[in-house]
């Protein structure tokens, strides 16, 4: 996470062909998306699709993620995206997800 450069290998990339929005979910590590999430923001051209960043964390809210994906997947349409806590439920999801629709 120190070397911004960094970018771990992933296993198997998902083929993002077949979607127009993409919810991209990570916990957030020094106020940030893991490296690895780069690595994905990087694999693939995502111009006219949109993302949307959601995290878990221990407290901070998604920090520098929104923008760094907007930076690294510039043709994307990157919503501001949300940090997901255990006080939202089903309900509470659902809403979030038809919103964006
Ligand atoms: C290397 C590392 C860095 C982290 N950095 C942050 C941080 O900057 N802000 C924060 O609120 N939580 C941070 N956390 C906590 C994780 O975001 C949290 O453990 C993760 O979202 C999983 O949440 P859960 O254990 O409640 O499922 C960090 C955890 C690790 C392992």
């Amino acid at each position: 996470m120190n070397d911004r450069s960094c970018r771990p290998d992933i296993v198997k990339t998902p083929d993002i062909a077949p979607y127009d929005v993409i919810f991209v979910g990570f916990p957030v590590w020094w106020y940030r998306e893991p490296s690895i999430i780069d690595t994905f923001l990087e694999s693939a051209d995502f111009t006219g699709k949109t993302l949307v960043p959601f995290c878990t964390s221990g407290g901070s809210n998604l920090g520098e993620s929104t923008d760094n994906f907007r930076t690294l997947a510039p043709g994307a349409k990157v919503l501001d995206g949300r940090r997901l806590t255990h006080r939202d439920d089903d309900a509470a999801l659902r809403a979030w997800i038809l919103s964006i629709r």
